[in-house]
């Protein structure tokens, strides 16, 4: 053994003692998997072994011409979170949409001589890649690597008792639950209304329901299954821009919001409070698909947004008519603690504070102590009555519910 692969073996084992520990291996055969592959192979020639084996960051082997992640060897947490939402066993015959060789290793060591791993992907380039690397870590007669738009069947292969997705979707096209044993297991990383969900997606009935839930994201579906965001610069007054940015159309009549910014802010204040180092991420997913004009917010250097919420916290915000209004925090005086409100510009700032500022409560009350529950209901189905609060996004080949429990 060299001292880097000494090294390399040491900080395997080390990445999934923490995987472990963090509880996102449960299982032996997943664990087996991580301590045995080689993620070095799999990244490109001189990436520090150290950022190699961290456990959340991903390691980038493509990007565009703007320098925008096209494709990469994900995170190790997601990557152990997925295999194990996915419930993969021995034996089994996987899809993963998304190639790069090392997942689809980690995937070949779970199932075994007995089953089959089938990695597609649209990049002709990756595909060769992923090919080539898989080949010389040994896993060449193990994988199927195919080049394809993974919004299409796979020609010639399938079933599949398990999909993971490896990229960030939009939708859930008709070839991923069709090419789906009965029993089987897709799991997603879907986003909604700007927000993206890792799920775990079993049949029930006429469609899919969640059976677990991870915070990630991924870099972009290509093909078929792109979806472009739509974005509207909003000036300030020295000039500068705040761009918000929607899930599929910016509201009509935007031209209400010119010189908006340079109009005296309100804010409004919603008495929740949330402790230092606490998780919040479902107040975003909450307001993403509740708020009525929800919409992400990047300021410019230079904006007083810039300099203040958007340096640290979630940006977003809402629009209304000619008004806008953007998620605010203030310390509070138990240590460390923030309370939640909104500022507001435009004629009618206050109100759409208060919007949001409502919808905080009712996050507080509902929303923060449960998990929602995520449905996906291919055309042709139809939503059945969902517990309230809900909310059933449009997609272009179903549609998305998001459900909360009712408090008891
Ligand atoms: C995050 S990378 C995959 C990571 C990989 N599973 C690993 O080992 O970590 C996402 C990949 O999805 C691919 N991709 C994007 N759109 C696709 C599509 N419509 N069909 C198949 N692959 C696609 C990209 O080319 C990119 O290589």
């Amino acid at each position: 053994m060299t001292d880097g692969s000494g090294r390399a073996a040491r900080l395997r084992d080390e990445l999934t003692d923490k995987l472990l520990a963090g509880g996102q291996i449960v299982s032996p055969v997943v664990e087996q998997a991580f301590r045995t592959v080689r993620r070095e192979m799999f990244v490109p020639p001189g990436t520090a072994l150290d950022a190699v084996y961290s456990v959340d960051h991903s390691v980038v082997t493509k990007t565009d011409e703007h320098g925008v992640g096209l494709s990469s060897v994900s995170a190790a947490y997601i990557q152990a979170r997925m295999i194990e939402m996915a419930d993969l066993r021995p034996d089994m015959t996987v899809l993963e949409i998304g190639s790069g060789g090392y997942n689809a290793a980690l995937l070949a060591e779970v199932v075994g001589p007995g089953g089959q791993v089938v990695s597609i992907d649209i990049d002709a380039e990756i595909a060769d890649r992923a090919r080539d690397l898989l080949g010389r870590a040994g896993y060449g007669g193990r994988v199927t690597v195919v080049q394809a738009d993974a919004e299409h069947h796979v020609p010639g292969l399938g079933p599949f008792d398990r999909t993971l997705v490896t990229v960030g979707a939009w939708d859930i096209p008709p070839a991923w639950p069709d090419q789906l044993t009965a029993d089987g297991v897709l799991v997603v990383p879907l986003r909604m209304n700007g927000i993206t969900r890792t799920i775990a997606f079993r049949r029930h009935g006429d469609h899919l329901a969640s059976s677990d839930v991870e915070v990630a994201g991924f870099v972009p579906m290509q093909g078929a299954g792109a979806h472009a965001e739509r974005a509207f610069l909003l000036p300030d007054r020295r000039g500068k821009h705040v761009r918000l940015q929607f899930d599929s159309d910016v509201p009509e009549a935007t031209d209400l919001l010119d010189g908006v910014l340079a109009t005296e802010p309100v804010s409004v204040w919603s008495g929740v409070t949330v402790g230092n180092g606490i998780s919040f991420a479902d107040l975003h997913l909450w307001l993403a698909v509740l708020l009525p004009g929800f919409c992400q917010v990047t300021a410019e250097a230079g904006t007083d947004l810039a300099a203040g919420f958007c340096k640290t916290w979630f940006p977003f915000g809402a629009v209304h008519g000619g008004s806008f209004a953007y998620l605010a925090v203030r310390r509070t005086t138990e240590s460390a603690g923030v309370e939640f409100g909104a500022t507001a510009h435009g004629p009618h700032g206050r109100a759409v504070a208060g919007a949001l500022v409502e919808q905080i409560r009712a996050w507080d009350r509902t929303g923060r102590h449960h998990e929602p529950a995520f449905g996906f209901w291919p055309t042709g189905s139809g939503v059945s009555r969902l517990p309230d609060p809900s909310a059933v996004l449009k997609k272009r080949h179903g549609a998305v519910s998001i459900s909360w429990p009712q408090p008891s």
